[in-house]
């Protein structure tokens, strides 16, 4: 049975990492990107999801991420997001590597977490990279240092990811035992690069796994809280 057999490697994993996407907070409330419920189904990423979107209309790119964040204020981590949690306090996992914005991780109380995406919860000027409260974010108010606009340090498609927890992230997949991906439909690179990093074993926890089937030693359709919870011992 693949859930017992995947349950034997991460109780006998002390080096394990893990991958995360927008399919680990669904279960939380919010919507992720390419599910027939995700954002890119309503939305075209490129209108504001880029730094073209952000500095030719301004007005939209404030909308998506301003509802963006207010959606975070009424809702919180699942179940699954603090077993992984407990997994870090138990010695077990060496990082989680999320491409998510939300900050999920570590309010459920992991530590050791690279945002590969940045953070949706931290604001900064565009034009002089000064910090910025979210407070003048959410009311529209350009930079108090140089009038410039404001926005959320998440990466923008066509923007570098952050090279230190790229690095660090590819260190830790290097020196993995077990590397477990969960709820991303690993659509966008480079982070989709990263499996196959490690010379350790691989496991696809994701609803749709029509894409990746074959790249994993293990596959387990099914939803993440309930996948976590089977796993917890
Ligand atoms: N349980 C299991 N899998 C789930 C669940 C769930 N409860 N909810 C969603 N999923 C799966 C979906 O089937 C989908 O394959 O999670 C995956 C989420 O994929 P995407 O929406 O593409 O999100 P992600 O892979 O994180 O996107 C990567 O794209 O738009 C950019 O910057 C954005 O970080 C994001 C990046």
């Amino acid at each position: 049975m693949t859930i017992e057999r995947l349950r034997e490697w991460v109780q006998s994993s002390n080096n394990t990492v893990i991958l995360t996407g927008a399919g680990m907070s669904t279960e939380s409330g919010i919507p992720d990107f390419r599910s027939a419920s995700g954002w890119w189904n309503n939305i075209d990423p490129r209108t504001v999801a880029t730094t073209d979107a952000l500095t030719q209309n301004y007005s939209l790119f404030y909308e998506f991420y301003k509802i963006r964040i207010e959606n975070l204020e009424k809702a919180a981590p699942h179940e699954g997001h603090k077993i992984l949690a407990d997994w870090e306090k138990r010695g077990k996992v060496l990082l989680v590597a999320t491409q998510n914005v939300d900050g999920f991780h570590q309010l459920a109380g992991s530590q050791k977490v690279e945002e590969l995406h940045g953070s949706i919860r931290s604001i900064r000027c565009h034009r002089c990279q000064q910090a910025a409260s979210m407070d003048n974010f959410l009311n529209k108010v350009s930079c108090s240092h140089c009038g410039g606009k404001l926005r959320p340090n998440v990466v923008l498609f066509g923007e570098g990811l952050p090279q230190a927890s790229w690095h660090k992230t590819m260190e830790a997949m290097k020196a993995a035992e077990l590397v477990l991906v969960i709820g991303t439909s690993l659509e966008v690179y480079p982070v989709n690069q990263l499996p196959m990093m490690t010379r350790g074993k691989t496991v696809y926890i994701n609803l749709d796994i029509s894409q990746h089937a074959t790249q994993f030693d293990i596959t387990i359709e099914g939803k993440i809280k309930e996948v976590l919870q089977q796993l917890q011992v």
